[in-house]
């Protein structure tokens, strides 16, 4: 079959899309025929020999976490599935899972069926940025009713689900993007958008519950003075988690990271919330697999709008 393979870390350059062994399924795997497969910040760093690559073993490998498409084959241990089924999912991570192919066999548990009324273009960037956004707002922001959140980066892959599932909730979000990307986030029915380019949010805005930051660095340590003492921050980049955890205990404020993790269950949340039409995913673009260059060189521009997405 075909896949990207990544044979030395390095830039888009080092992405080669080749004929590569059909993957081996186990007993507890489901063998899914990729419709498209997510683009995400990571799958760049990693590929660069930042990110997970760490976790990623021998060279060389294949990129990617989440896919989404039609299950070909059933491991002998597998009940909930069959062939014919779409299904999506995020899997495997940090360790390799091999997405950017034509096949990839993924664990059952870590994957969710598609009800129909979902796009499985659309699916396919769903997952990692989804339960990104969900993990940070409800499993460690715990985000409540009424409260404020504040999501720095709202335009972008996980920002603008984020956005969507924060007003689910029924809470109060602001967000800030640049200008042009204003409408965007309003159309995602954020109450306040700020332009980051014109003003620190960290000037005007106060009494903040939850800021999920999407961007790290000086721009979440800025941030934090809008928070209330009793608020929590959730910084994503890993990169500079460990500076601004170290400025929001210099002022007495709970500033957390997030690993995302697989998690089938808030798979099929999205997944029913995006059938019925209450999270929708932006694509940026899309591009056939054997242009992930292409799609990497977008990502690592670190302004698209939703996200990236190749299609199979
Ligand atoms: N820890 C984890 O498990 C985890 C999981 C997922 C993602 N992440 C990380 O979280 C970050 C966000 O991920 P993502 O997928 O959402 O990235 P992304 O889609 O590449 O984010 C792009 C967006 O960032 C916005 N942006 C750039 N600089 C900004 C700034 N200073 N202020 C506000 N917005 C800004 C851009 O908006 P404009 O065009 O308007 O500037 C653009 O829409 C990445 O660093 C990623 O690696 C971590």
């Amino acid at each position: 079959m075909k896949a990207i393979r990544i044979h030395a870390f390095g830039g888009p350059e080092a992405l080669v899309y080749e004929d590569v062994p059909e993957p081996q399924l186990k007993a507890n795997e489901v063998l899914v025929r990729n419709h498209a497969v997510g683009v995400n910040p990571i799958d760049w760093k990693t590929s660069g020999g930042g990110g997970a690559a760490a976790f990623i073993g021998e060279l060389p490998f294949i990129p990617g976490w989440e896919f989404c498409g039609t299950i070909i084959a059933c491991g002998a241990d597998v009940s909930d599935f069959q062939s014919g089924d779409h299904v999506y999912g995020f899997v495997r991570f940090p360790k390799a899972a091999s997405c950017y192919a034509e096949r990839v066999a993924v664990p059952a548990e870590q994957i969710a069926l598609l009800p129909s009324g979902c796009n499985l273009t659309e699916a396919a960037g769903l997952a990692l940025a989804g339960l990104t956004a969900w993990q940070a707002l409800f499993d460690h922001g715990r985000l409540q009713a009424k409260q404020r959140v504040l999501i720095l980066a709202a335009a972008g892959g996980v920002g603008h689900l984020a956005v969507q599932l924060a007003k689910w909730k029924g809470a109060t979000v602001i967000g800030s993007a640049s200008a042009a990307n204003h409408p965007f986030v309003s159309s995602l029915g954020c109450d306040q958008v700020i332009d980051y380019k014109e003003q620190k949010v960290g000037e005007f805005l106060q009494d903040i519950d939850l800021i999920i930051d999407g961007v790290g660095g000086q721009t979440g340590i800025e941030a934090l003075s809008c928070l209330k003492s009793s608020g929590i921050m959730i910084t994503l980049p890993s990169v500079t988690k460990d500076e601004v955890i170290a400025a929001g205990a210099a002022q007495g404020l709970k500033v957390l990271p997030l690993r995302v993790e697989p998690n089938a269950a808030q798979l099929c949340s999205m997944a029913k919330l995006n059938a019925e039409q209450q999270l929708q995913l932006k694509i940026a673009a899309t591009y056939p697999l054997e242009k992930a260059a292409d799609a990497f060189n977008d990502i690592a521009s670190g302004h698209t709008q939703g996200k990236v997405i190749l299609t199979l």
